[in-house]
């Protein structure tokens, strides 16, 4: 038994440079620490943040939530077994009461989850991967990772409908994949400086390209594949679309057209038969359940949920009933909790689904979610592009864990 004796937490910044929590948890001399991240495209249906509101920071302190660690969330752990983690989150959302941790905030509650978590591997020596597949009594695997090399939609300042194009270099050893990644990463670079010349090269807020000149799909998944070609190394691509982004007033955004859902699945089509797609996000709406299906029936790509889903167990039946995904994007924040996420991944899993794990926009230095993803063995990461300190993190961990 390790009981729980001490919770603090602190503010910190986010890699978009908004205040966000790490928490840090104690057994007696032991502790561990971790951090949340928070999206920019969040779904209508994730819990949400606790933020102070005001002047100070625009309104996105994080004073608030210390304050429910502190006062509230450690008097309710405290004495409790560090190792029982299914205890220690249901007491959260008990104590919190609402159905989307609007009372404590997701982002204090998922902070102390996740540090417990962390802490109970070290207790128990082992690894947060090896420790975490026992929790979800899965077999843990290092997963192929998706690398987000150009950005546009929320994630920055130019105007490309589509917010993530994603390679996935497919080989089998994620130190390959990531090498590949790099170097086609770099071309990138040089390509859109020769291109469309000096500011092409800025990027987005998870370390991909961002150049303002292009602004069609299309010219998008054109530089990539000459850059794959160019590169030598065998790759495919994946997209997120975000679709709920450009849904304005009924009608879908795209490239200065407006389209509704059938001519937006037409051009899905089109983009499929035509590059080397094997994954498209969020398509469509995060409520329009039944166009997710007939890309998901009509094509043979992987159909990923995430703003329809939520890793909320409630959203994703909704989805297994409409058949609309064969993939669940996992994002521990959206749900707040890493029991709740687990489940949700079983949900996916038993219904003969993908998982991805995924990072958020706003990300800290906390690899956790690299664990994760090797502990589920889902094969499946996407954590930004292979540049940037808050997104190598992850990728840095996958290369450290054994097996590469
Ligand atoms: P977000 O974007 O973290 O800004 O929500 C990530 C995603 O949509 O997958
Ligand atoms: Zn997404």
């Amino acid at each position: 038994m390790h009981k729980i004796t001490k919770i603090t937490a602190r503010q910190i910044l986010d890699s978009r440079g908004n205040p966000t929590i790490e928490a840090t948890v104690y057994s007696g001399k032991s502790f561990a620490s971790a951090s949340v991240p928070s999206g920019a495209s969040k779904g209508v249906h994730e819990a949400v943040e606790l933020r102070d509101g005001g002047k100070d920071f625009s309104g996105l302190g994080v004073k608030k939530a210390i304050k429910v660690i502190e006062k509230k969330i450690f008097p309710l752990l405290k004495g409790i077994d560090v190792c029982k983690q299914r205890t220690i989150d249901l007491l959260m959302i008990n104590a919190d009461g609402t159905k989307n941790k609007s009372r404590f905030g997701a982002n204090s509650i998922l902070a102390v989850s996740l540090a417990c978590a962390r802490l109970a591997a070290r207790i128990k020596k082992k690894e947060l991967y090896v420790y975490l597949s026992s929790l979800s009594k899965t077999k843990y695997k290092l997963p192929k990772p998706y690398f987000n090399i150009i950005n546009g939609g929320k994630h920055a300042d130019n105007k490309l409908s589509f917010q993530e194009f994603m390679i996935v270099p497919q080989y089998s050893s994620v130190k390959k994949n990531i090498q590949a990644a790099s170097e086609i990463y770099h071309l990138l670079g040089l390509v859109l400086h020769k291109r469309f010349g000096k500011g092409a090269s800025n990027i987005g807020d998870e370390g991909g390209f961002a150049p303002v000149k292009l602004n069609k799909i299309i010219q998008a998944l054109d530089v990539l594949v000459y850059c794959i070609k160019k590169s030598g190394y065998k790759v495919k691509i994946a997209l997120d679309a975000a679709a709920s982004e450009f849904f304005v007033k009924g009608k879908y955004l795209v490239d200065g057209r407006r389209m509704n859902s059938k001519s937006l699945l037409k051009f899905y089509f089109s983009l499929i038969k035509n590059y080397p797609i094997i994954s498209i996000e969020d398509p469509f709406s995060q409520e329009d359940f039944a166009s997710f299906a007939k890309l998901k029936a009509l094509s043979k790509i992987q159909v990923v949920g995430d703003d329809l889903t939520v890793t909320n167990v409630n959203r994703i039946k909704k989805a297994i009933e409409n058949d609309s995904c064969n993939c669940l994007l996992l994002k521990v924040n959206q749900i707040g909790t890493l029991t709740e996420a687990l489940d949700a991944a079983k949900l996916a899993f038993y219904n003969q689904w993908k998982v991805m794990v995924s990072h958020r926009s706003g990300e800290t230095n906390d690899s956790f979610i690299a664990d994760l993803s090797v502990a589920l063995g889902c094969g499946q990461i996407k954590a930004g592009a292979p540049a940037r300190g808050e997104r190598v993190v992850k990728y840095n961990r996958l290369m450290e864990i054994k097996g590469n």
